[in-house]
Formats: structure tokens, C-alpha cells, sequence
């Protein structure tokens, strides 16, 4: 089996840490106990391009045990774990090709590993696979026949390529199941986002100015969260409705460029491009520290921004540089503007990506049922399915709720009861 991963002696390490993750990856493990004996992957070769991290590689035990044979690369190139990417290729029959801190060229020789399998079925994070598939390596639609996409920013591109009519085969958008996207991006971008900041620089956020650019969910849960840790939180946004929402849930609306003189520690979950320019770093206090959670490193204008301007630049911690600006203060930048979440701490909890990769799991087996019927564009997961992985989620919780009684059932169905 193929691999290039940064070091085999430490799978031990890596498998603990993937069993620990699976304790709290209770619906993935069921699904992983039927395919273990349905196989309803079956000879099917498989090409996923995500974070390789412990809850990762539960999701691909899961796909081996269907059946599948997978080869696996990295969606960023500093998100690798590598003792987790070490134990999936020696105890989890995964090739796997990804290292942490991959240059980009290495990066992109890892994708391209990856599609040298001739996958039938791709599963990506921010749609990196598939446009490569679509450039360089056209030679992969040969033998794809669907894929999926787990995040808004793939979802996307993935959406602008189908309307372009450029699109070669269906995606079915894992982001938009309920299950995915009100839990992952609220409560995961929401916790790993802080633990990531905290990791990285030990500040205390009681007290601090932080200024959250976006109010989609994974803002929210950031929001949400810096609050709850008594941080004073201003919020950017370029859409109307999402700035009322964010001042009716009590936080201060500003544009970046007043923001920009006040805020301690800056977070951007976007989605979009030099969300933090030139002349946002030049207006920042001295001290300001400056991050991003988004899926691309664009949000922050680093090149032809940041780095043109400083005079000097200097690492300080890990996953911490300083840079000197010509009007005398300094500015600190995480993770060289990467998904700090996934490069200073471990991404998202186990007990969230259950679900998210539940819905990976669940959908990859509904794409093979139904692949003669779906069209070259973006698909939503059923909402049966997404309900059911709801449904397993709150049993696994321990907690129960309500059902319609048929007098309910029929009162919903009914049209002629009023006052
Ligand atoms: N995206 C965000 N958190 C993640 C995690 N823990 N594993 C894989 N992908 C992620």
C-alpha cells in the first residue's frame, strides 16, 4: 500500500488517540457495525481529501469496513496529525498521503496521489480534489462517478461550477444537512476556534476586544462563544439580515475599519477574500493578534498586504509570528493565516464530527443507490436520513423526547380547526 506520512513509529500514539475519538463517535460506529456486515461499499475505491485527524479516521474505518478501499491526502496543509495519519496507514489498511506542514507543492503532489488510485467515489473539504479533477488531472473523471463536499466554502464553488455547466459528476453536499451545519460550524467552529487561539497564545480572552468578520454559523458559534468567556465581541458582515441577527443577539455591528482600532484579537470566518487589508493592519493597536477559521488562507491579505508592509517578522511560539510595521507597532499573526482551529489545536470535538461524518458515511452509500438518477450538480442528503442521524445522535446522548399523539398528527394535517 502506498503512503507518504512524516514518520510509522508513531501509529501507537495515533491509534489511542482515533479510540479515544471513537468513544464519542457513537452513530459513526453504528453505521461502521452495519457496513461490517453489509459491505454496501464493496469494491468501490474511494478518494478523500479531508483534515487528517483522529475523528477522520474514524470516518474512514468506517468506509474500509464497508467495504471500500481508500486513499486519503490532507485538505491544509498544517492540519495533519501525523501520529493519526501513521496508525491509519499501518492498523487501518488506509493509503494515506499527508504530512503536517507540507509545502504547497507537496500538498498538491499528495492530491494528485490521491487520484493516481482512480477513485470511483470522491469525498472532499473545500473542493480541492475535485478541481483538480477538473484542471490538471481531467484524466480522474475517467473513473469518477460522484462525490461529496463537507464544507460551505466547497459547497460554494462546487454550486458556481454546476451553474457553469462545468461540473462532471453529482456532489452531494454533506454541509447542508441539519445535522452538519447547525452542530460542526456552530458548536465545533465555535469551541475549536478558541481552543486554537488559546493554544497558540495563552491570552486571556475575559475582558478583551474580539472581533468576529462573518455572522454565518460558524460566526455565531465563535461569537457565541468569546462572549461566554467574557470577551467584548464586535461583528463584521456584509449582509443586512445577518447584522440584525448578530445585534439582536446583543453584540456591537461595526465596519472593519472602525473595528479594526479597537479590537484585541481579530477572527475571521468568512468565507470570502482579504476580509483584513492593509489598511486594517495599519489602524490595528499595537499587540493586535490576528487569526483565521475560515477554509482558505484568503481571508487575511497576507501577500501584498502583511508581509509587504512589515519591516521585520519574527516567530515568537509556535503558531505565533510577529510583524513590525513601519508605524512602530507590532501585529501577531496564528498559523500564518491558515484554519487556526485545525493548525494550533485539533479541529472540531469528536462528539460533532460524529455527525458530520455520519452524514459522509451515509452518503457515499445513498450516492451508490442511487447514482443512475442524479444529475451533474450539487445534491442534498435526504431528510430522512439527515433525521435519523438526529434521532441516533439524542438516543446516544441519553436523551428522550416527545412524540405526536395521533390527535396531533391529525390536528398538523388538518385544515379546518380555528378558534
Ligand atoms: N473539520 C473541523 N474539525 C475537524 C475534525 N476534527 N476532523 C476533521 N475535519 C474537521
Amino acid at each position: 500500500m502506498e503512503c507518504d506520512i512524516r514518520d510509522a513509529a508513531l501509529a501507537d500514539r495515533g491509534r489511542a488517540r482515533i479510540l479515544w475519538a471513537d468513544r464519542h463517535m457513537p452513530v459513526l460506529a453504528s453505521i461502521r457495525s452495519r457496513f461490517e456486515r453489509d459491505k454496501p461499499l464493496k469494491g468501490i475505491r474511494m478518494g478523500a481529501c479531508l483534515h487528517v485527524t483522529t475523528e477522520t479516521a474514524n470516518l474512514m474505518r468506517t468506509l474500509v469496513a464497508g467495504g471500500a478501499q481508500v486513499a486519503l491526502c490532507a485538505s491544509n496543509p498544517l492540519s495533519t496529525q501525523d501520529d493519526v495519519a501513521a496508525s491509519l496507514a499501518r492498523d487501518f489498511g488506509v493509503s494515506v498521503f499527508a504530512i503536517k506542514g507540507e509545502d504547497n507543492a507537496t500538498y498538491y503532489r499528495h492530491l494528485a496521489s490521491v487520484l493516481d488510485s482512480k477513485p470511483m467515489i470522491t469525498m472532499d473539504d473545500g473542493a480541492d480534489l475535485v478541481s483538480l479533477a477538473h484542471g490538471d488531472r481531467r484524466d480522474a473523471l475517467q473513473t469518477i462517478l460522484a462525490g461529496t463536499e463537507e464544507t460551505t466554502t466547497g459547497v460554494i464553488r462546487l454550486q458556481s461550477m454546476a451553474k457553469h455547466g462545468v461540473l462532471a459528476y453529482p456532489i452531494v453536499a454533506v454541509n447542508e444537512a441539519m445535522t452538519k451545519h447547525f452542530f460542526d460550524n456552530r458548536y465545533g467552529t465555535g469551541q475549536s476556534t478558541l481552543d486554537g487561539v488559546i493554544r497558540a497564545t495563552n491570552i486571556l480572552l475575559a475582558g478583551a476586544t474580539v472581533v468576529v468578520a462573518g455572522y454565518g454559523w460558524c460566526g455565531k458559534g465563535v461569537a457565541m462563544r468569546a462572549k461566554g468567556m467574557g470577551a467584548h465581541v464586535i461583528i463584521t458582515e456584509v449582509n443586512p439580515v445577518k447584522a440584525i441577527e448578530a445585534i439582536m443577539d446583543g453584540f456591537l455591528v461595526q465596519p472593519m475599519a472602525e473595528a479594526a482600532g479597537v479590537g484585541d484579537l481579530f477572527i475571521t470566518v468568512t468565507g470570502n477574500k482579504h476580509v483584513i487589508r492593509t489598511e486594517h493592519f495599519l489602524a490595528m493597536k499595537d499587540g493586535a493578534i490576528v487569526c483565521n477559521s475560515g477554509h482558505f488562507n484568503v481571508e487575511l491579505q497576507l501577500e501584498g498586504g502583511l508581509y509587504d508592509i512589515a519591516v521585520s517578522k519574527t516567530a515568537v511560539r509556535d503558531f505565533v509570528e510577529e510583524f513590525a510595521l513601519p508605524n512602530g507597532r507590532k501585529i501577531y499573526l496564528l498559523a500564518e493565516g491558515r484554519l487556526v482551529n485545525l493548525s494550533a489545536a485539533e479541529g472540531h470535538p469528536a462528539v460533532v464530527m460524529d455527525m458530520s461524518f455520519a452524514n459522509q458515511a451515509l452518503s457515499a452509500e445513498w450516492i451508490l443507490q442511487h447514482r443512475a438518477s442524479l444529475g451533474k450538480s450539487v445534491h442534498v442528503i435526504p431528510e430522512e436520513i439527515d433525521v435519523e442521524i438526529a434521532r441516533i445522535k439524542l438516543d446516544t446522548l441519553g436523551y428522550r423526547m416527545d412524540t405526536l399523539t395521533e390527535e396531533q398528527r391529525r390536528y398538523l394535517a388538518s385544515w379546518q380547526e380555528g378558534t
